[in-house]
């Protein structure tokens, strides 16, 4: 799920009493979530003045957006931060000024150490506090190095701005929103709990409000994101407590909002409203991103998932009896400290018994701090890499057979941006696969019904259906 997101383009705000303009350039790691935080923390620098800018030479402000999940990731972040000590100092003897950020989950684990080890950092932000973003930087302004990584009490969604109209819209036609955020599962493997704090649920209103802005800025499709999104519950108008069923099917009544996703779910989170949504709400999209981690008991024990693999398979065909087109994705872990060949083994059997359309595989990474960090019996790093290519191979070929059995079929496809050639657009079908297509830009927005023609190694296509 290491998605790598520049955010690319924004467009001024017309405000009547311009603030001097400053560039930010925002580099995001890891998951959907770092994503719509950059948007949000764009967002809420643009009241200062701030455009987005692609070109890190030219900014005023750069903030990365970094992710704490494996240890890979996390040190991706001190290997930027060096190339940027560098452009700070080369900028300072043109006797210009860089103010240099860093957000997101390594910044809430390690921001004493983000600031001793790399001095060119002025600013160091947790994922609670970024609607504290634009007093942070005055701080910095005035010559302090902040740090700012408290859990807020306040609710940052109540004080960052909603998502701006013109910059929703150069954002294209789907869009992602925070319901959910935290968890309180402690996985033995996982950093989440606490880098992201325990669970919080956004309110209704204040989930609806965000959408209705979103379909008014053009948006067709929207995804709602939560470490744990089917844990989300709220209470609902009418007095009664939701589950994100209920939820997805009064966000299913905005006129306009052609399509709805979620992710990333927990089976255990999996209830019955959320069954019946998938059996009743044509807007949701018959795709769901539901990892096991392993499919044997004992790890999934050891790991603190609390269910077993058959349990796993027997929710997954409930929901399949409600929507039979669905198509699972999932995540898994090579290696978890005793994991035997056995194991392994299981792992395999559950992926031939599910079959995946899409499937994300890591080497089990030790993170500190974690209870998985002090178990004994750690995998040796050339077990889990000959397990990861066994798996990924197998995740592969399944990913190949549902591409190609989709040729022949008619399906709907959103058209969301321009293709490689000229009178090409790119679309995205139900299954999230990416879909090229003759047709016209100014058709950017529809869903058109095509069939799909061929299957490469990304992508698929398709002819337009008259
Ligand atoms: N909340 C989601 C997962 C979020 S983290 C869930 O419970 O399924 C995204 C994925 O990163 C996880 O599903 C897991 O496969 C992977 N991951 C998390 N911690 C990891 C670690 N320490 N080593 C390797 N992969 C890890
Ligand atoms: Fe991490 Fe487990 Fe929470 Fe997912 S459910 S975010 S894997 S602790
Ligand atoms: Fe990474 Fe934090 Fe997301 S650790 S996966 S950016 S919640």
């Amino acid at each position: 799920m290491t998605q790598e997101t520049a955010i690319l383009s924004a467009k001024p705000d017309m405000g009547v009493e311009a603030p001097p303009v400053r560039k930010v350039f925002v580099k995001t790691y890891g998951c959907q979530m770092n994503v719509y935080d950059s948007e949000r923390m764009t967002d809420a620098l643009a009241k200062d003045g701030y455009v987005a800018t692609d070109m890190v030479e030219d900014a005023d402000l750069v903030l990365l957006n970094t992710c704490h999940i494996r240890e890979k990731a996390a040190e991706k972040v001190y290997s930027a931060l060096g190339r940027l000590r560098d452009l700070k100092s080369r900028k300072a003897s043109e006797g210009k000024t860089v103010t240099i950020g860093v957000a997101g989950c390594v910044a809430q684990a390690e921001g004493d150490e983000i600031l001793r080890r790399a001095p060119s950092v002025d600013l160091v932000i947790g994922p609670q506090t970024y609607h504290r973003l634009p007093q942070a930087l005055k701080r910095v302004e005035r010559g302090e190095r902040v740090l700012e990584t408290d859990y807020a009490v306040e609710d940052k969604f109540e004080h960052l701005p909603a998502p701006d109209k013109a910059r929703t819209r150069s954002r294209g036609v789907t869009a992602f929103l925070t319901v959910q955020e935290g968890c309180d599962k402690f996985c033995t493997f996982c950093v989440v709990p606490y880098t992201r704090g325990s669970e919080v649920s956004r309110p209704v209103a204040q989930i609806v409000a965000e959408a209705r802005k979103l379909v008014e800025a053009g948006v067709r499709e929207i995804t709602l994101l939560g470490q744990n999104v089917n844990a989300w519950h709220g209470t609902g108008p009418d007095g009664d407590k939701w589950g994100l069923g209920e939820l997805l099917h009064h966000l299913a009544g905005i006129e306009g909002l052609a399509r709805l996703r979620y992710t990333t779910s927990h089976p255990r989170d999996m209830d019955d409203g959320l069954i019946a949504a998938h059996r009743d709400l044509g807007q949701l999209m018959p795709y769901l991103h539901l990892p096991i981690q392993s499919g044997s008991d004992r790890i999934l024990k050891a790991m603190n998932r609390r269910h077993t693999a058959a349990e796993y398979i027997a929710l997954i065909a409930r929901i399949k009896a409600a929507r039979p087109d669905l198509a699972l994705s999932g995540d898994f872990i090579v290696g978890f400290p005793g994991e035997t060949d056995e194991d392994f083994e299981d792992t395999l059997k559950l992926v031939e018994t599910v079959g995946y359309a899409q499937a994300f595989s890591f080497k089990y990474s030790t993170r500190p701090g974690t209870p998985g960090a002090d178990l004994e019996d750690q995998v040796p790093e050339e077990v889990k890499a000959n397990r990861l290519e066994r798996l990924q191979a197998l995740l592969l070929s399944q990913q190949n057979a549902f591409a190609r059995a989709c040729i022949g079929k008619t399906i709907d496809l959103l058209l969301e941006k321009p293709g490689r050639m000229p009178g090409q657009l790119i679309g995205r079908s139900p299954w999230l696969q990416s879909v090229n297509v003759d047709a016209m830009s100014s058709q950017i927005g529809d869903i058109i019904s095509v069939r799909i023609t061929g299957a490469g190694p990304n992508s698929l296509f398709a002819e337009v259906v008259s």
